[in-house]
């Protein structure tokens, strides 16, 4: 049984000009970032890298349609290495520019044409959340099902994972705090999660323990203290990322891509609707298992008894960011029906990593309950 794997090499260095020289950039690397990382980081260098940027493509979240635009304008470049600068959505576009004579994006996330890796890939994580710069996952809207897709393969690995956290200081407080209730819950999934073993749960544990610690801080010292944290989110969310890449995630995240599909919610913002309700659900089904070590976890660092730990880290989450009702983000009564049919046809990757089973009247409650 294999216990873990990290393909990618990481590395961290001060600022992006170090970054830039140690890797020699040249003019066969394509810089796929937004404009706001261009404008304040990469254009004084006057590297002769070619360049791609997200705001180009009018793109919240990864669409299907979008990938297959931003194929066709790279199709007369000429590009080694790809260098994806961003968040979420730069990396999960640029995991599938660096695959070969991709003819439709749909095609490929439904696996009926074949996977090539024809670039190198160097991630550069802007965002303190998706931890997807060690992982093989890429995530897409695939339009025409109204719900997200995950395409998991080797050839999505990236070769470089870097983290620079000059360039995640200036992310905007909602955005710092949904990204990295990601990255929390990429390490709360993973740790209850079957496929779970002692290696990867000492990557979980970390990442639990950093982020709460340092949100616990930001609460006592004000917003702006998260930029002289920085540095540990990004670490803790590489760590969260080690940790999924290997154990996966399960029905919070599978409960948020309908959510996120259908109302475009952002990933992170979307996956904390369903976090506590989740965590509640399964230590309500089965206390007495693999959750007995997250409980324990969760009361050391939030200071309680165990028996209290979902509520208080729901007002430490709601201390940050309040929680919205599913009805706010547009959600129909009606689309309680259809985002659990949704969940057990298109998520049953990421049901399989539950801490305990969930059926369609389970799945259908907690719904209910957030509406
Ligand atoms: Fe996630």
């Amino acid at each position: 049984m294999k216990l873990l794997e990290l393909i990618p090499q990481i590395y961290k260095y001060e600022s992006f000009k170090d970054f830039s020289k140690e890797f020699n950039l040249d003019d066969k690397d394509l810089i796929f970032t937004n404009r706001f990382l261009y404008n304040n980081f990469l254009k004084e260098l006057n590297l002769k890298c070619e360049y791609m940027f997200k705001n180009d493509y009018n793109v919240k979240e990864p669409s299907n349609d979008v990938i297959d635009r931003i194929i066709e304008d790279m199709k007369n470049k000429d590009i080694k290495r790809v260098i994806a600068i961003g968040g979420g959505s730069v990396i999960d576009i640029a995991k599938i520019l660096i695959l070969k004579d991709v003819t439709s994006t749909r095609e490929l996330f439904e696996r009926k044409i074949p996977i090539i890796k024809d670039k190198e890939l160097i991630i550069i994580p802007t965002t303190c959340g998706t931890g997807s710069e060690v992982t093989n996952i890429s995530i897409t809207e695939i339009k025409e099902k109204e719900t997200k897709m995950g395409l998991a393969t080797n050839e999505l690995y990236a070769d470089y994972a870097v983290l620079i956290p000059e360039l995640a200081k200036d992310v905007p407080y909602d955005f710092f705090v949904y990204s990295s209730i990601d990255a929390l819950i990429h390490a709360i999934e993973s740790l209850v999660s079957p496929k779970a073993n002692s290696y990867t749960e000492i990557f979980s544990m970390e990442a639990i323990k950093i982020i709460l610690k340092g949100y616990k801080e930001i609460l006592e010292k004000g917003r702006e203290y998260r930029k002289e944290i920085i540095e540990e989110f990004l670490i803790a969310s590489n760590y969260a990322g080690i940790a999924f890449g290997n154990a996966g995630v399960g029905a919070v995240h599978a409960l948020s891509y309908p959510l996120g599909g259908k109302y475009h919610v952002p990933h992170g913002e979307s996956n904390y609707e369903f976090l506590i309700e989740v965590f509640k659900f399964y230590n309500e089904k089965n206390p007495n298992g693999k959750i007995k070590k997250v409980n324990k976890l969760l009361a050391n660092i939030l200071e309680v008894q165990e028996d209290v730990v979902y509520l208080e880290l729901e007002k430490l989450l709601e201390g940050l960011i309040s929680l919205k009702k599913l009805r706010e983000y547009g959600m129909k009564e009606e689309d309680i029906e259809i985002f659990t049919d949704s969940v057990i046809n298109t998520q049953q990757r990421l049901l399989a990593n539950n801490y305990v089973s969930m059926d369609k009247e389970e799945i259908k409650n907690i719904y209910k309950k957030l509406y």
